[in-house]
């Protein structure tokens, strides 16, 4: 089966084409092309929605010929066209589905709407086996979830952010340090300098409390209170550390709960971390201590499956033919906001 996958939900423009052999539990990657637009939103601080969808615009039809091109297959030999469908942005998923729902019509072949969450977490099994049920953590730029992942289209949310996604958290905490956007890569690279010892007053909110909740708004606030406080500028690699350490433990320490929680009721033996955030050493060096100590498998994808990308999407589609051969109808509309429970 080979799938070609379209990503437009956000600020990268991604297509993939993935194989995946009969009787072979594992996917290949044929080609896979993404353009960031990191640059042309920098001077903004975040990302601009109209400019984001002009550029989705302006770049797909190119990297889907240059994909065909590099992957060595013809356009009749593909089998299904998938396209995130939410959740995003709606200007870029409207370009992505259409472009994907264009091809599948053309080629008579059918259309799939990929959930982006169900993206980022399904890709996990496209390497290696990943047996359901599984726990998963999704940290991105939008959301932190706590999921069971019990099949390919089922997915219970056992806990998630009160306020800010992580992925924010980090990219605000850098702004306040007056750093761009992306923040999170610039923060793991500061807190690798840190030298001194310091320990600043960062709040650890809800850490003690008796569900699978997170708040990272608090810390984002006591860190802005700290550099406005005649903050000395010298020591932002050790105030980047107590951050990262600080959402670190949070994390831990409720995802250790869970695992001990659903190890018993649900008898988990995996637990994946997902999302542009699991692409943080740290994090990921702290996970497979828990998880080593815990006794339960950890996997996480490779640093570039990590952020948004295109084989996600391919693969996830990949998972649902192999369970349902039936497309969308053209129609399907793109919902910028869709829960992975609403699948
Ligand atoms: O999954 P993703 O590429 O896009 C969304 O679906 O949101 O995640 C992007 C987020 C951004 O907030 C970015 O700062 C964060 O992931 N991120 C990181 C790292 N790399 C990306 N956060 C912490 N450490 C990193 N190394
Ligand atoms: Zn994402």
């Amino acid at each position: 089966m080979i799938v070609l996958g379209i990503e437009t939900s956000c600020d990268e423009t991604s297509v993939a084409i993935v194989r995946k052999k009969k009787r072979f539990l594992l996917g290949e990657v044929l080609s896979e092309n993404t353009l960031s637009q990191i640059k042309k939103h920098k001077k903004f601080g975040g990302v601009v929605p109209e400019l984001a969808s002009r550029e989705h615009s302006n770049t797909l039809n190119y990297l889907v010929k240059k994909t065909l091109k590099k992957s060595g297959v013809f356009l009749d030999e593909i089998d299904a066209f998938a396209a995130t469908a939410g959740p995003g942005l709606l200007g870029g998923l409207i370009i992505g589905s259409n472009y994907a729902k264009t091809l599948a019509l053309t080629t008579k072949k059918p259309f799939i709407a990929i959930n982006h969450l169900q993206g980022h977490i399904l890709v996990t099994r496209m390497k290696r086996k990943v047996k359901f049920p599984f726990l998963c953590l999704l940290v991105s730029g939008g959301h932190t979830q706590l999921l069971l992942v019990k099949d390919y289209n089922d997915f219970k949310l056992i806990g998630e952010t009160l306020d800010d996604a992580l992925g924010e958290a980090f990219d605000k905490v850098a702004k306040l340090m007056g750093y761009s956007y992306p923040g999170g890569p610039i923060i793991e690279k500061l807190a690798l300098k840190a030298k001194k010892k310091i320990k600043f007053n960062l709040p650890e909110p809800l850490i003690k409390s008796d569900n699978f909740n997170f708040s990272f708004s608090g810390i984002k606030t006591a860190t802005r209170k700290i550099i406005n406080d005649s903050f000395d500028k010298r020591l932002k690699c050790e105030l980047a550390k107590n951050f990262q350490d600080c959402v670190t433990n949070c994390l831990i320490e409720k995802c250790s709960k869970a695992i001990k929680f659903y190890k018993k009721k649900e008898k988990i033996d995996s637990f994946v971390l997902a999302g542009g955030v699991a692409s943080n050493k740290f994090i990921r060096e702290k996970f497979i201590n828990l998880c080593t100590k815990e006794l339960i498998q950890f996997i996480v994808p490779e640093q570039d499956l990590c952020v948004d990308n295109a084989t996600m999407i391919a693969w996830a589609a990949i998972e649902r033919l192999q369970i349902n051969k039936k497309g969308d109808i053209l129609d399907f509309e793109p919902k910028p906001r869709w829960a992975l429970e609403k699948l």
